[in-house]
């Protein structure tokens, strides 16, 4: 939800600030700006639309400091005037996350004879900097976080000031080290290849950054500044991760990478295998929670510890989960999945069922989330940086990492079958064709997926991301409930796509796809079931190899995601930023 990104040293900071925020619009691209000192001149540019728009503007700057952000509106529709930095009096500030006092602090900063121009809750930061401002931005800074609540990962300049200023809380700020320059950004992907060392800004952190030093202060149980020290940690993110590679979008380099993801996973799990079952030993209860993608990949989950160890599981997604006075206490462990770790829904979900005595267990394709921060054990998900907004093969090493999770929490080890089953998934990346059911797709009215059992959680997560990429309407269903309102909605503008994975329900499924063809709608299945009987009048039968049952997601899912990467580019939608989404869902 929002990038921001800031330099100072030697270098354009029009160039570092542009390289920068080019890598963090996936986490929102509505409108974008950057703000720019040398000396004595301040040169603010923002625009509505993609980071890239911002090109023309900048080939003339030449400057040694510079903050850039790229947007993802909160408050305020995408335009030139709410996009970021704001700019008060000689000061520019940007910022990610939600100032949930801004109202009052808006009205009381008009009422001093402050004029705002934004619908947005950060200008408030720029009035408060500006009100506090004397000579010190530092201070300023600090004045001002003292009157937010909420989510905020601000840096300010100040014209005349040689130097950057930053703020974080609940909000992602890592600050990244070079010689004689030195960045500070929401991620480290921003910062792949500028920065081997980094500092990761911890809640109620504040930090003053010139080209030649960084302090950082905390802020929070004190009304003074305290200087404190934060671990330098190499900067994992490889900057050759985050091209397209031969592949036109993300999307697809990243499910071709779906095998990957499943074997990494595997091998980073042995790793953490005995401390996995050490921390979890003697739990009575679980509960999966996560947000959209990383709940469909609880459901399976639930399925895997229900089966393999015998305990019962509830999954609920964050944003209910924590508004749900839940039951929990120091026997119910808590798995909160998350792609990135930063899912404010996921991570306040873990901080209350922390608080409440349960253990967490974070599952996140991300090393220094603040999932992680909080969780008593992560469990990594190893599927390298996924760029595209629409979650692939994330989702497949979330399945992965539960599916050992399960077995170790009952004691025993997969024997080989995640290898077996990564090659699986390299047969379906390699000849999967839904040309002809992209081309459905495209041209339906509506489509819905179904299934039973673990193919319905499959289902769910194929329908999301059509909708996500294509915005072809649709929905995911069990297929029994389908003739309980469902079936109202068929006609011959509408595709259904049946996953049918598991032998002993096939017959069941059957029947359903049998009803929706009697009613005129288009059907499509996707099967590993050997010698399935279907009714005639399927339009396309896509087969899969047969599997596990437990891991016939992985496979099925691949399907899922090229339908819904080849429909949106029929469509001529951008799979890799669609609209109003963004990668990464910091805010409430
Ligand atoms: O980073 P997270 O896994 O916590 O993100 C959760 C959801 O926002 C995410 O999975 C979303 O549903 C995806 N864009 C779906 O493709």
């Amino acid at each position: 939800m929002c990038g921001i990104i800031g330099y100072i040293g030697g270098r354009n900071a029009a160039v570092e600030v542009y390289e920068g925020l080019k890598r963090l619009e996936y986490r929102g691209y509505d409108s974008a700006g950057a703000a720019f000192c040398d000396g004595d001149k301040l040169t603010l540019i923002k625009k509505r639309g993609k980071v890239e728009k911002l090109l023309p503007h900048l080939k003339s700057v030449r400057a040694t400091i510079g903050i850039g952000h790229t947007r993802w509106a909160t408050h305020g529709v995408p335009s030139d005037v709410n996009a970021h930095p704001h700019s008060v009096g000689n000061i520019c500030v940007v910022h990610n996350g939600i100032i949930e006092n801004y109202a009052e602090l808006k009205a009381g900063l008009e009422a001093e004879g402050s004029v705002f121009l934004s619908r947005t809750d950060s200008e408030v930061a720029a009035h408060l900097l500006n009100k506090y401002y004397d000579g010190d931005l530092l201070y300023a800074m600090k004045m001002t976080v003292g009157k937010l609540r909420g989510s905020y990962a601000l840096m300010a300049v100040c014209k005349g000031e040689n130097k950057i200023v930053a703020a974080c809380n609940k909000s992602p700020l890592i600050i990244g080290y070079g010689f004689g320059e030195n960045y500070c950004a929401s991620d480290e992907p921003a910062l792949a290849g500028k920065c081997e060392t980094i500092v990761v800004m911890e809640d109620g952190d504040l930090a003053e950054i010139t080209a030649e030093s960084v302090a950082v202060y905390n802020a929070v149980y004190n009304c003074e500044l305290q200087s404190v020290i934060r671990e330098p940690e190499p900067n994992l993110a490889v900057s050759a991760d985050m091209s397209t590679g031969d592949c036109p979008h993300y999307m697809l380099k990243e499910i071709r990478e779906v095998p990957e993801s499943v074997l990494s996973t595997k091998r980073a799990f042995s790793g953490i295998a005995d401390k996995f079952k050490t921390a979890v030993s003697g739990a009575k209860r679980i509960i999966m929670t996560g947000c959209g993608t990383a709940y469909h990949a609880a459901l399976i989950g639930k399925r895997y510890f229900e089966s393999f160890a015998s305990i019962p599981v509830e999954v609920e997604t964050a944003g209910e989960f924590r508004y749900k006075d839940p039951l929990i206490n120091e026997d119910t462990v808590l798995f909160a999945i998350s792609q990135s770790g930063e899912t404010a829904d996921t991570v306040e979900a873990a901080r209350l069922a922390r608080s409440r005595g349960a253990k967490i267990v974070a599952v996140t394709n991300s090393h220094r989330s603040q999932l992680n921060r909080i969780a008593d054990i992560v469990v990594p998900v190893a599927a390298g940086p996924e760029i595209c907004v629409a979650a692939t093969k994330s989702y497949t090493g979330q399945i992965t990492a539960l599916y050992l999770c399960a077995l170790a929490f009952a004691g025993k080890d997969d024997g080989g079958i995640i290898e077996y089953a990564a090659g699986l998934c390299r047969d379906v990346v390699k000849n999967t064709n839904v040309d002809k059911l992209a081309h459905m797709c495209a041209r339906s009215r509506g489509t819905y997926f179904m299934g039973r059992d673990l193919d319905y959680a499959v289902a769910l997560e194929g329908s999301l991301k059509l909708k996500e990429i294509s915005y072809v309407p649709g929905d995911g269903y069990p297929a029994g409930e389908l003739k309980h309102g469902t079936l109202a909605l068929i006609d011959r503008r509408t595709v259904s796509v049946f996953v049918i994975t598991d032998k002993e329900l096939a017959g069941k499924s059957g029947n359903a796809v049998e009803q929706v063809i009697s009613r005129g709608g288009k059907v499509a299945v996707v099967t590993n079931v050997k010698g399935l009987e279907l009714p005639q009048g399927v339009s396309e039968v896509i087969t899969i190899p047969e599997c596990d049952k437990f891991l016939s997601p992985l496979l099925s899912v691949i399907v899922l995601q090229y339908l819904a990467y080849r429909t949106a580019v029929l469509l001529k939608k951008d799979p890799d930023k669609p609209r109003n989404l963004a990668k990464s869902v910091t805010v409430e």
